[in-house]
């Protein structure tokens, strides 16, 4: 058998790829644009496993990925592809509705399409499983409840607003069409192979480089982080268990600040590449806030504990050693990623603030 998986070059996708082949038999077949977020590197590990079939291409090309259904017939499509990063896009939005909220469309006709021309138990046992965030349901105080998977939606970015579009696209066609969906909605991820424009690998990578780690505000906006490997395992949960239709939010449990996040970062890097002329927290620089910055997300996930039998295995405590020991000893991925149209990011969004 096979999955179809979207997306799976980037930070999430390539994680998930990697546990997939490691765990199951079943082979992938990986459709992604590779854009600058997208790097085959990740996925240097199963360069030589026939079970994984990379496929450059566009998740709004319709006539590529219905040639694509056809021709592997997979039992489930999962929808990893986007455009991801909240500051490019207040930078740029138009890329985020183009992919993001465009693609799903055009992914969602194709899996229609497939779907509809599937028969009995192949048909009943689809599953097109959509990957969302819980910056959807918008910014919390710091008193307020979680959200849960009926928080009504109240999007603040570019970004968010074309997550919460593709959610309802995703909705639709389910009520719309039976198409049998499956919708996660998950907290901020870090781990191996994040791409360093966001939090955690950006402030390993400047500390290293003895570079301003810039905390946005006063730096006490709050995000709940899930280590990515317990991110993949809910997702393989839901794959099997989900029911079509649901939703299921996915969290780490583990609210922190950002603050206290670039503290152990810093602390972490004290103790693992001590540096003769101080502590790392000596680069810590407090920058103009973000536009619309969310205060606060917190995520309940009480439904996937109770309902699928998941859990969290890492604790932040060991999820960032791990990660932060992940990208002292693979400077290498950072270097090559760092190089070229990188700069001319950094510059343009830290430039003036
Ligand atoms: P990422 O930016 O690292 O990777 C996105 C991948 O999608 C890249 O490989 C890119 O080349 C590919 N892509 C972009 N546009 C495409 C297109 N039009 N067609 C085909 N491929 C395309 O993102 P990530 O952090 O791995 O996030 C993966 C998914 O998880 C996204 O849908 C994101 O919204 C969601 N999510 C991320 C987080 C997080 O903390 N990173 C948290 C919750 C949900
Ligand atoms: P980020 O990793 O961009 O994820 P998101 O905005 O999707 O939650 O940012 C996480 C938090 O870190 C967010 O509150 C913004 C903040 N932040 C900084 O303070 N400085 C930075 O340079 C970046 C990239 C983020």
């Amino acid at each position: 058998m096979t999955i179809f998986v979207t997306g799976g070059a980037g930070f999430i996708g390539a994680n998930f790829i990697l546990e997939w082949l490691a765990k199951n038999q079943e082979s992938v077949v990986n459709l992604d644009q590779l854009t600058y977020a997208g790097n085959l590197e990740n996925l240097d590990r199963v360069n030589d496993d026939r079970r994984h079939v990379f496929v450059r291409g566009d998740i709004r090309d319709r006539a590529l990925v219905e040639r694509l259904l056809a021709e592997h017939r997979p039992r489930a499509i999962i929808n990893f592809a986007a455009e991801s990063h909240v500051d490019r896009s207040i930078d740029g939005p138009e890329a985020f509705v183009q992919t993001n909220v465009v693609g799903t469309f055009h992914l969602l006709e194709s899996a229609r399409v497939y779907w509809g021309k599937l028969e009995n138990e192949t048909k009943t046992a689809f599953r097109f499983l959509h990957i969302s965030t819980d910056e959807v349901y918008g910014s919390l105080g710091f008193n307020d409840a979680p959200f849960t998977e009926t928080t009504p939606y109240a999007p603040n970015s570019p970004y968010s607003a074309s997550k919460a579009a593709s959610d309802h696209l995703v909705r639709a066609y389910h009520q719309t069409y039976g198409l049998p969906t499956l919708t996660t909605n998950c907290s901020n991820n870090y781990g191996p192979y994040q791409f360093p424009e966001k939090l955690i690998p950006l402030m390993i990578h400047n500390a290293l480089a003895h570079k301003p780690m810039p905390l946005y505000g006063d730096g006490m906006n709050v995000r709940d982080w899930l280590f990515v490997g317990d991110h993949c395992a809910a997702i393989r949960c839901v794959l099997e268990a989900g029911q079509p239709g649901e939703v299921y939010n996915i969290s780490g449990f583990n609210e922190k600040t950002n603050l206290e996040i670039v503290r152990t970062i810093c602390e972490l890097l004290d103790e693992m590449q001590p540096d003769p002329a101080g502590s790392y927290t000596r680069f810590m620089t407090y920058v103009r806030d973000r536009p619309g910055h969310d205060r606060r997300y917190a995520i309940d996930a009480r439904k996937i504990c109770r309902e699928l039998g998941w859990a969290p295995l890492e604790t932040f405590e060991t999820g960032i050693a791990r990660t932060v020991r992940w990208y002292l000893d693979n400077r290498g991925w950072v270097e090559r990623v760092v190089s070229g149209d990188y700069q001319n990011w950094v510059a343009q969004n830290y430039g003036g603030r």
